[in-house]
């Protein structure tokens, strides 16, 4: 098996690096030797010897039939997507570890891939080397899916754990992860929240059957959060974490949801710390299921490429069956998803619990020494809408995150 690699970044070298190191075992394991032919990329690099298979043109691959799959390691969504519609389209396998472009044209390449009797798999989008889609596409089959909630970002994992265990603040830690390479230069798409958007939106729809938009799922990211928050989580034995969570809450309703979440002692998710991904999955037969591993970083990922590019190998002329199909899956709005609410306000619990509780009814109050001239509650599940409604009308709210305890 011939195979093509675009793009010789991180994941790009990992993948040549994997295929290189455990050549015999994978050529066993494929039935057959997998070899890169061509590696795409803008760059040259002399004195190197991936520099013999370096190609700069993409129709060189596409017009030699000798190629049967493309490693797409480029990320971003143009020319990605072309160069991979094109792939699909000669009758070419596609390994992608591109979620940007899993999330935003996932449906139409995986029918191309049906039409064309080829695979386009993606299990280094979501969780770099944890072997969740694949769970979910050809383990869990047996199941109905009610319930998917990861730690599904690395950088902002790394950074919320050094937030809560050092006190430091969000520039701080943002400077040092930048400093030590755990954060891009431009963090915006990790502590926004829109990396994590995009994971949960392709494990739903994988999960649910039908196609999330990652666009119409709401997303908070990590940028408020500050030491007292996580004291107040300290405090408390608990612990802040961002989630990308979607749930069925019925026959045909599901929501979804990235944001900082206040998660309790039990709840599996809570000592997933530094830059490890996890995500718990809820079956109706099941029951809970967690996948903990490394969710980025060069062989990680490249390992679940070439996990990907073995079953292609193993696959040809077989369109394995995804269960995400074209059909939209339909959210709720946020307005009508129901959470608990760690709310911060000004003032002494003694004066302020009737006043709260005649808003929220029954609520836990939580008050950090250090902190004396404020205190939190924690309400009952609620709507997004009663909680806005309510809170219009208490004075001195601070912050409110979202909790799970
Ligand atoms: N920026 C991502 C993270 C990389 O921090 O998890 C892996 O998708």
């Amino acid at each position: 098996m011939k195979i093509a690699v675009l793009g010789y970044g991180t994941v790009g070298s990992g993948v040549v690096e994997v295929l290189d190191v455990n050549q015999k075992l994978i050529a066993s394991r494929a039935k057959e030797e997998i070899e890169v032919k061509y590696v795409l990329d803008l760059r040259d690099f002399p004195g190197d010897k991936i520099q013999e298979k370096i190609v700069h043109d993409y129709e060189i691959i596409l017009n030699d039939p000798e190629i049967g799959i493309v490693v797409e390691v480029m990320g971003g969504v143009e020319p990605a997507n072309t160069f991979v519609r094109k792939a699909l389209e000669a009758g070419k396998s596609v390994v992608t570890s591109n979620k940007a472009l899993v999330a935003k044209h996932g449906s139409a390449l995986l029918k191309t891939a049906r039409e064309k009797n080829v695979n386009f798999l993606f299990e280094a989008s979501v969780g770099g080397g944890i072997p969740i889609l694949r769970a979910l596409g050809s383990s869990l089959t047996g199941d109905e899916i009610e319930e998917i909630a990861g730690i599904l970002n690395g950088t902002t994992n790394y950074m919320m754990t050094r937030m809560f265990y050092e006190g430091a603040n969000y520039e701080e830690v943002l400077r040092e992860a930048q400093k030590n390479g755990f954060a891009e230069a431009d963090p915006t798409a990790d502590v926004e929240g829109q990396d994590a958007c995009r994971k949960i939106a392709i494990l739903s729809s994988l999960a649910y059957g039908r196609f999330l938009d990652f666009e119409k799922v709401y997303t908070e990211g990590i940028t408020k959060i500050t030491p007292e928050d996580m004291e107040y989580a300290r405090e408390m034995g608990r612990n802040i974490k961002l989630l990308g969570t979607s749930k069925r809450v019925g026959e045909d309703s599901f929501y979804a949801l990235v944001a900082p979440f206040l998660v309790g002692k039990n709840n599996p998710l809570h000592s997933v710390n530094g830059v490890f991904n996890s995500i718990f999955v809820h079956g109706n037969m099941l029951g809970d299921a967690m996948f903990y591993g490394s969710g980025a970083g060069k062989l990680p990922t490249a390992s679940a490429v070439v996990a990907d590019v073995v079953d292609c190998a193993k696959n040809k002329g077989r369109n394995i069956m995804m269960s995400w199909s074209e059909e939209k899956l339909d959210l709720l709005q946020i307005d009508d998803v129901k959470s608990r609410f760690f709310v911060r306000v000004s003032g002494h619990a003694a004066e302020r619990q009737s006043e709260i509780e005649e808003l929220f009814g029954k609520v836990e109050i939580v008050a950090v020494p250090s902190l004396s001239e404020e205190f939190a509650f924690i309400t009952g599940e609620i709507t997004e809408q009663e909680y806005r409604e309510k809170a219009e009308k208490l004075d001195g709210i601070q912050s409110r995150i979202r909790a799970r305890i």
